[in-house]
């Protein structure tokens, strides 16, 4: 063989070589969605799972039944990676017992006091389901639909567009509502939700998003030690039913006061009215934003895995809930307990009976109006 020949067989071993290697070491996850059947709801209707992959391994899961998040899976600050949301392994735990674990919350997200309020002049009465009061949309809310799922790619993200017509009357409230929330996961390990509204008739509509995260590990122990950020100078205190006095109070000086990054324990069982009629944590907190714009809001630190939960939002208000109400009579995920305390929820929000609180922000939507409100949680480590 010539020389000539010789270098080149050597040039192509080479590049083969170094194909190989380059294709071995390029382990890393890239961008995917993949759709697999979850079970029927008891009148037959197809529940599927969506999982999201990003470029950095990030997965997150959900469903089309209640558009609920059962899994969320980041890295701590060693790699390793967890799951940071409470939920059940299969359908039919949500069937049967959910106490709203990563559902989306509509039409009305939180309380309206004694299931009623007044529009134009029209007096609609809602379900008591939360002792006098209404909660969460009802008896059967947006958390207990089956939405339409379509898959969505953006240049860096991948996502689950969902939609959902609540009918004229549907749990009490006037109005067709066309409603559709997208789920996007971003490769900047961002969890990214945008919600979308119109109806043909006034109505009053409030979504939020619920999951109950544990940044040490769904199941791993309690939230108490995780140090919690809320971007808000004031909060709306409560009567015993946990509907808001109407008032704006100042933070300062309170067990409310999360402006300084601060244990969630460190005073939940204080002597307090308003942990007391809460039980812990569960309260709205006066976001300090300028409304519709996207700001963030809230920084939780989770010290022995390192990892951090950031919460940017366009809506006037949050609810902190600090899983008083988890008792461990819920088995979740891989066979772990969920006791008292096991997980909290950051819900964005308009304010509780903003209905009957003319004060409030309006949460009215008119025909010809459109709804749209974004939320992101956005995953790290320190
Ligand atoms: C919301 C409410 C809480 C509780 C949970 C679900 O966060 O504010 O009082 O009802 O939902 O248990």
């Amino acid at each position: 063989m010539s020389h000539l020949g010789k270098f080149k067989i050597a040039w192509m071993v080479g590049i083969i070589v170094l194909f190989v290697v380059s294709f071995g070491l390029n382990t890393e996850a890239k961008m995917s969605i993949e759709k697999q059947p979850f079970g029927k709801t008891p009148d037959g209707t197809a529940v599927d799972l969506y999982t999201l992959t990003n470029d950095n391994g990030m997965v997150v899961k959900i469903m089309n039944y209640g558009g609920t998040v059962t899994s969320l899976i980041v890295p701590d600050r060693n790699g390793k990676m967890g799951d940071v949301v409470l939920g059940y392994d299969n359908l039919d735990g949500y069937l049967k017992n959910n106490p709203y674990f990563g559902s989306i919350i509509g039409r009305y997200a939180n309380r309206i006091a004694k299931g009623r309020f007044v529009l134009n002049g029209v007096e609609y009465k809602l379900a008591q389901n939360n002792g006098e009061n209404h909660l969460h949309g009802g008896i059967k809310g947006f958390d207990k639909v089956v939405w339409n799922a379509k898959e969505v790619k953006t240049g860096n993200g991948v996502g689950v567009e969902l939609s959902y017509l609540s009918k004229d009357g549907e749990e009490g409230y006037p109005g067709n509502l066309s409603v559709t929330v997208t789920y996007i996961l971003t490769n900047n390990n961002e969890l990214k939700i945008n919600y979308l509204a119109t109806t043909d008739k006034d109505t009053v509509v409030n979504l939020t998003h619920h999951s109950y995260f544990n940044l040490a590990g769904a199941g791993e122990g309690d939230i108490l030690g995780h140090e919690l950020m809320i971007n808000a100078d004031k909060f709306t205190p409560v009567d015993k039913t946990l509907i808001p006095t109407g008032e704006l109070r100042s933070v300062k000086g309170t067990p409310m006061d999360f402006t300084q990054p601060t244990a969630i324990g460190a005073r939940i069982n204080q002597e307090d009215e308003q942990l007391i009629f809460g039980k812990g944590y569960d309260h709205n907190w006066v976001l300090n934003i300028v409304e519709g714009a996207l700001t963030r809001v809230a920084r939780v630190y989770e010290p022995k895995t390192g990892r951090v939960m950031e919460v940017f939002t366009t809506e006037p208000g949050m609810q902190f809930y600090s899983g008083n109400f988890l008792d461990g009579t819920i088995t979740g995920k891989g066979g772990k307990v969920y006791y008292q305390r096991y997980g909290f929820c950051l819900e964005t929000q308009h304010f509780p009976d903003s209905p009957n609180k003319p004060q409030f922000p309006s949460t009215v939507l008119k025909p010809g109006q459109t709804y749209r409100t974004t939320t992101v949680y956005q995953f790290s480590t320190k």
